[in-house]
Order: C-alpha cells, then structure tokens, then sequence
C-alpha cells in the first residue's frame, strides 16, 4: 500500500517535472530562434528603439513582432520564469526521492563500485554541486562563448566517465543530465530573473535600462538553449539499456548529446541572413553513427559453460529474479511484479525468451542495478539454457 502510493508520488512528479520541462524548453527553443531570426525593420514600425522583426504564420493567424528596448514599464509584461523553477524543483525531488532513497536499487550498482548508499548520494550531491560552481565561475573568468563550449564539452565527457565508474550505467546517464539540468536551472534563478527584475526596476524608477544587464541574461540563456537536448536526452536515457549498460557507455552519450547541440544549433541559425550551418548535419549523422556502431562493440562473452539443467537455472531465476518478478515481490521496492512480468516457472521464462537474454546478457540491465548480485556465470547459464530449451523439439 505504501508503496503503491509512493509510486504514484513519483508518477505526479515525473508528470509534473515533463511538463514544466516541456513549457521551458519551447520557450527557450522559441525565443534563442527567434533572436536570431529577426532583421533589421525595413519600414514603419511602433516601438522606438527597434532591433529586429518578424512575420510569422501559425495556427491560421499572421504575427508580427518587434524586439525593442524599452524607454518605460510596458503596462503588460509577461515573464517565463515558472516553468524553469517548477522543472528544477520538481527534478530535485526525483532524484532524491528515486536515487537517494532508493540508491541501492537504483544509484549503486555493486559490480561496478560497491559503494555504502551514504558515500553514493555524497557523491551523487557533491558532484552536482561542483558542476555548477565551475560552470559559473567558468563563464565569470571566459569572456567567450566559444571557451565555455569548449570546456564545458570536455567537463561533461569526464564527469560522464567518471559516473561511469561509480554509479549504476542508468544512474550515470541521469547524473549527467542532472549535472546540466542543475546549471539551467540556476541559470535562471540566479542569473537571468535577477537581471531581468533590475532592468525592470530601473524602468519603474524611470531610469534608462542598463544594456549590460541584459547582454548576462541573454548569455545564460543562449547556454540553456545548449543544454536543452542533451539533458532531455539524458532525462528519457534509463528506457535505453543498449547504450548505458556498455562498457564505453559514457562515450556513446558524448555521441548522443553532440548530435542534439548541433541539431540545436542548425535550427537556431537556421533563418539567420548569414549562416546556414549545413555541415552541421554531416556531424549529427557521425555523431548518432559512431554512437550505433560504438554500442555493437562489446567485450566477449565469458567462456561457454557446459549443458545447463533446469532446476540449475531455475535456482538462478529464483534468486536472482524472483525477489522482484513475482506475484508478490518480497524486494522492498516493489508492491507489484515489475511490468506485470512474472517469473516464476520454467514457462514464465521462455514465454519472453528472448527479452530475459537480452537483458540478462546483452544490455544487462537486469537484475536492475544488479540488486540481486547476478554473475557473468549466471548470465551465461540462463543463456546456455534458455537456447537450449528453444532447440527442444
Ligand atoms: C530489483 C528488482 C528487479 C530484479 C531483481 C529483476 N528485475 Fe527485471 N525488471 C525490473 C523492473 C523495475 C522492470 C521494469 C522496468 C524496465 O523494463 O526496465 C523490469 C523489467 C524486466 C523485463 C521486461 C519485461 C517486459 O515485458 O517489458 C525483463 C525481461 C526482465 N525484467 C528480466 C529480468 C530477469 C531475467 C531478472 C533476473 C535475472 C530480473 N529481471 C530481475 C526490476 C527487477
């Protein structure tokens, strides 16, 4: 029952966590492209101050905007802080309320570091923090964009590998996300709302706005812009075994979330006068290529063990499997069989033969987070045997 109700606590806030994220995220797509779409205006227009503008068509209406610097306090203004709070709020909570609390199944993964859940979550809470510390300080001492990229590209691939040989490969691939999540979330509660409120004061006093404050919000903005896909990937990843359980998982990521910044970038500068940025695409189908191709290179097998019996692996099953996949599952997680799916008989395993070595064997993913402390010789047995039962005539 408790349980129950704790799985439905993180379903909502998974909910709510996807739909704040997916409010930000549009905004941000919306108006990073939009900065560099605008052109100079050309005739009239009905702000002073004009930088750029924009006709657009969508949803069966015409639009036109005008970016201005303004001399007074609009009477209407929206802002679009919330949903970049609520995404950040609401993250916090799931990764403490999944991986902290819950850092045996999901954040420790014995076979990789056995680690005590204290020293997991102090990593897992000091990583995150130190990430944003050397990203601030990072953009206080580089002038240019270009560095940050740069260092900030390389921070993300060592800080993926060392996940790597620390955490769960699920728990590594969310660190990532949440290291880069951290920092667009306090991009904006640190940075760009409070230059936003001064511009805004200095307008209500009836002073001139200072330009400067809007050139740092802008700058941390355009980084979330960055941060976007590689985060949301990082955000879906714990549905893709096949590239965090590898042993070169963190270098596939790297893959991964270079393909979505370029992919970011192209459309950004998409209508831009002066770029178009084509080659760019040349790079995200290298990027998601090496990715593929890097996930089908994976270290042998153990040696073939002999002719498996069933209660041999049944016994396996059992202990292995069975504290979660049964009717009722005695693992403290779990009200309910995971997926519905049982494992309980000979017949229960070969009915999704082919999923239990796949999972078992090739993304090993399961146990999950290797709960149950399966070894590379029982994973060969179940494989030996569930094989050998599909040849039986
Ligand atoms: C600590 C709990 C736990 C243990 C132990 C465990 N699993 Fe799972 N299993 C899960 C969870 C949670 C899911 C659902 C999420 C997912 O598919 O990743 C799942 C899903 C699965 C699925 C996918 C079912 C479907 O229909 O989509 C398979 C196959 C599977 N497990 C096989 C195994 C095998 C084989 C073992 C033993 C070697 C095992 N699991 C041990 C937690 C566990």
């Amino acid at each position: 029952m408790i349980t129950a109700f704790q799985d439905w606590i993180a379903i909502l806030l998974r909910w709510l966590h996807l739909m704040a994220g997916i409010a930000w995220v549009g905004t941000s797509f919306y108006f990073n492209w939009f900065d560099l779409s605008v052109r100079p205006p050309k005739g009239k227009v009905l702000k002073e101050n004009i930088r750029g503008t924009l006709d657009e068509i969508h949803g069966g209406s015409f639009y036109y905007h005008e970016q201005y610097w303004p001399d007074t306090h609009p009477e209407r203004l929206l802002v679009h802080a919330w949903p970049a709070k609520t995404t950040l709020i609401t993250g916090i909570l799931l990764l403490t309320g999944i991986y902290w609390h819950g850092a045996r199944t999901y954040l420790i993964d014995p076979s990789v570091a056995d680690l005590p859940p204290i020293a997991a979550i102090g990593i897992s809470f000091v990583s995150l923090v130190a990430c944003w510390f050397f990203y601030d300080l990072l953009c206080f001492f580089a002038d240019s964009n270009r560095t940050v990229f740069v260092v900030m590209s390389l921070f993300v691939a060592l800080a993926a590998w060392c996940y790597q040989h620390v955490f769960s490969g699920r728990a590594a691939y969310i660190h990532v996300g949440a290291m880069l999540g951290t920092c667009m979330g306090l991009n904006v509660w640190t940075s760009i709302v409070p230059h936003h409120i001064a511009m805004r004061k200095r307008l209500m006093a009836g002073q001139p706005i200072d330009k400067k404050d809007g050139e740092k919000a802008k700058r941390r903005s355009q980084h979330n812009n960055y941060f976007t896909l590689p985060v949301t990937f990082a955000m879906i990843s714990n549905h893709f075994a096949l590239a965090y359980n590898h042993h070169r998982a963190w270098l596939i990521l790297c893959l991964l979330m270079a393909g979505g910044v370029s992919i970011r970038h192209y459309l950004n500068v998409l209508y831009k006068e002066d770029r178009k940025e084509r080659s760019l695409l040349a790079v995200v189908v290298a990027a998601f290529g090496g990715a593929i191709g890097l996930s089908f290179v994976r270290p042998a097998p153990p040696p073939v063990v002999g002719p498996v019996d069933t209660p041999t692996a049944m016994a396996i099953v059992q202990r292995r499997c069975m504290p979660c996949h049964s009717q009722k599952p005695t693992h403290p997680s779990f009200a309910a069989p995971p997926s519905g799916f049982i494992l309980e008989t000979p017949e229960h395993v070969m009915a999704k033969a082919e999923k239990v070595v796949q999972r078992t064997s090739v993304t090993r993913d399961m146990p999950q987070g290797n709960a149950t402390g399966m070894t590379d010789e029982e994973r060969a047995q179940l494989k030996v045997w569930v094989e050998g039962q599909g040849k039986k005539p």
